[in-house]
């Protein structure tokens, strides 16, 4: 595996590689088997696979954990090698932000639900980053995972509107044994809170049970709430449940609906959710 770190070099490579397909797999590092099953299936689909490793400040806010983000780029190395992945590209903030264009980019109405309501810009700062990432790599298909389902809503959107010449391809969310959702900010739970977070899994599923039992959305997220408030310390920032991926509110003609909360912990937000198929329910 070759480790890139100008926007010269990797475009060197890939015009060496042109009309073969690129599977790439943007990431912040600090990889988890969630990365790891981005890349299996980026290496099965395609014939160049690229990693990204950019810890992008523009989608931190300013009281946020962008210093303390967890960073661990030789385990990374290691995994992504064992992978099988081409190219690992980690660019430094000085190459990606070279200069003060001025001109800014906004997720709308998308990003004004769910974690965008407590994370104000942080979307804006996310499709910046795909943005300059999408035209330096040239992917042929971009992988995300399920668990930032809010963030794939707004980039599945913005490809679509914008026309970007890329496929996005959903992979559903890996869990711990014990249901919760694997996250490189997992590593800052205590171990009391640990085995609490255990609960936001149950919880998501518990709502999707009273949903199906009940057809009420609103006795789903009070019991869930409930069940999160009684077995965990920490503080629930939203739990909604909207359609998907329009993020709109439940009706008759919602084909899919979107469970989702986050949750504060001493020093970690944690983000998760479940997607119903109403058709199959
Ligand atoms: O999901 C992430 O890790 C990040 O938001 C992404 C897509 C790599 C953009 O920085």
């Amino acid at each position: 595996m070759k480790t890139i770190q100008t926007i010269n070099e990797l475009q060197h490579f890939l015009q060496n590689n042109k009309n073969k397909s690129i599977g790439f797999v943007p990431t912040m590092g600090y990889l988890h088997e969630g990365h790891l099953t981005l890349l299996k299936k980026a290496r099965l689909e395609n014939d160049v696979v690229v990693m990204s490793i950019f810890v992008n400040p523009a989608q931190f806010g300013p009281n946020e954990d962008l210093d303390r983000y967890p960073r661990d780029i030789e385990k990374d190395t290691e995994l992504a090698t064992a992978e099988g992945v081409d190219v690992l590209f980690a660019p430094t903030a000085e190459e990606m932000y070279p200069f003060e264009s001025g001109i800014t980019i906004h997720a709308g109405t998308l990003s004004t639900k769910l974690c965008g309501e407590s994370r104000p810009g942080h979307f804006d700062g996310v499709l910046k980053v795909i943005t300059k990432l999408f035209h330096i790599v040239q992917p042929t298909r971009v992988y995300f995972g399920q668990k930032d389902a809010q963030q794939l809503a707004i980039i599945e959107t913005f490809v679509q509107a914008y026309n970007f010449p890329v496929e996005i391809i959903r992979v559903p969310t890996v869990r711990e044994i014990d249901g919760l959702a694997k996250s490189s900010r997992n590593v800052f739970l205590s171990d009391a809170e640990r085995a609490e977070a255990t609960h936001l899994y149950k919880a998501l599923s518990s709502a999707m049970e009273v949903w199906e039992q009940t057809n009420s959305v609103e006795e789903a997220i009070s019991k869930a709430r409930l069940l999160i408030e009684s077995n965990t310390s920490g503080k629930i920032d939203y739990f909604e449940a909207l359609s998907y991926p329009d993020l709109q509110p439940i009706s008759n003609h919602t084909e899919q609906i979107l469970f989702a909360t986050a949750v504060f912990f001493e020093k970690a937000r944690l983000i998760d959710n479940i997607i119903v198929n109403v058709k199959e329910v």
